[in-house]
């Protein structure tokens, strides 16, 4: 297969290419693979069965990048109206989300004021929220952002990438706020310039801050979650966390909805905890067009759906 993930990544910000792949049947349904669907009560039940071998989750509303701030205030509606449906369900759903789906283009002050509006539903909902990472040029403001809104809530959590050369000093910079991290190897495309390119330089850099947050966890109890399908980069943490004889429950796994589901029931069989991450929504053109990048290979089964 000659398309390569530049060529996927340059795909998920082209315009034309947004209008035109979701309207592709053939498309819509290859999404099925990652996404139970576009509605709410779909994830519901996707979490439902996911819960019945023990394994959380936590919900993303498709989006990003939005034009003004008024969609960035029904964005922050819907996301508060979702706190309050799932406050019905007893299963265990967090919530997670993009700075940019709620104003981050426009302005710092205004996303500001409306994450605090979902971080406060979800404190009354005795919930969670956690801030998603973007591309390389919005990381400083989100922990510049993560750093403010943790001076007033508890129940936050923030993503870094292993692939950005920057990450390990920016997680010790964080460490003294007891943050929660979700630490993931990264999505976009970046440049040489503030990137490892290299698998195997990703990797070492995610098993080292993942040695160094395996001590946080012994020393100071605070939640992190290690988000990665590298069943390789797994083993060698849990390995790590058995020296440091850390319990498994302690040690989280987060993965997503779709991509090895048996490895994650054996994860929580084995006692870990497992957290799937379900994104539904209408919006899901650029992340679908992320997953076929993290995974080229994943391009013929899409192919396969447009000639079946
Ligand atoms: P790697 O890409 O090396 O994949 C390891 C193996 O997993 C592959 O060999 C393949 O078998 C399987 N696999 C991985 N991706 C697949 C796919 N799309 N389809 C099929 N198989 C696949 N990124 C980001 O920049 N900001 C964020 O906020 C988040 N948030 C986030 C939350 C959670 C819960 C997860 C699991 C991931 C993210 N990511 C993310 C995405 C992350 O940065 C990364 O792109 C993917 O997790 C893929 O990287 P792996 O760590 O799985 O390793």
């Amino acid at each position: 297969m000659g398309i390569n993930r530049n060529i996927l990544l340059w795909g998920s910000k082209n315009e034309f290419l947004k209008k035109k792949i979701p309207q592709m049947k053939a498309i819509q349904k290859a999404v099925k693979r990652f996404m139970p669907g576009e509605t709410l009560a779909e994830a519901i039940e996707a979490a439902t069965k996911l819960s019945q071998n023990s394994i959380s989750t936590t919900f993303t509303i498709l989006g990003e990048n939005i034009n003004n701030l008024s969609e960035a205030e029904s964005t922050t509606k819907n996301y508060i109206e979702l706190l309050e449906r799932i406050d019905n369900e007893i299963i265990d759903i967090e919530i997670s989300l993009k700075l940019t789906q709620i104003g981050l283009d426009h302005s710092f002050e205004k996303t500001f004021e409306l994450f605090r509006l979902i971080v406060q539903k979800a404190k009354e909902c005795s919930n969670n929220v956690f801030i998603d990472i973007e591309d390389s040029s919005y990381v400083d403001n989100t922990i510049r952002f993560y750093k403010e809104i943790k001076k007033e809530y508890d129940n936050v959590g923030l993503c870094l990438q292993a692939y950005l050369y920057r990450t390990m000093n920016d997680i010790k910079e964080v460490i003294s706020i007891n943050p929660w991290i979700r630490l993931v190897k990264g999505a976009y495309k970046e440049p040489e310039s503030v990137a490892f390119k290299s698998k195997s330089k990703v990797d070492e850099n995610f098993f080292e801050i993942s040695k160094y947050l395996l001590r946080e966890i012994r020393e100071k109890g605070i939640r992190i979650a290690f988000a990665t399908h590298d069943l390789s980069l797994q083993e060698r943490i849990k390995k790590e966390a058995e020296t440091l004889m850390l319990p498994q429950y302690d040690v989280e796994f987060q993965m997503l909805y779709g991509i090895k589901q048996s490895e994650q029931i054996k994860l929580a069989n084995d006692g870990y905890n497992v957290r799937t991450l379900v994104s539904y929504g209408k919006s899901w053109y650029p992340w679908y067009m992320r997953r076929l990048a993290e995974r080229p290979a994943n391009v013929s089964f899409v192919i396969k759906n447009i000639f079946s």
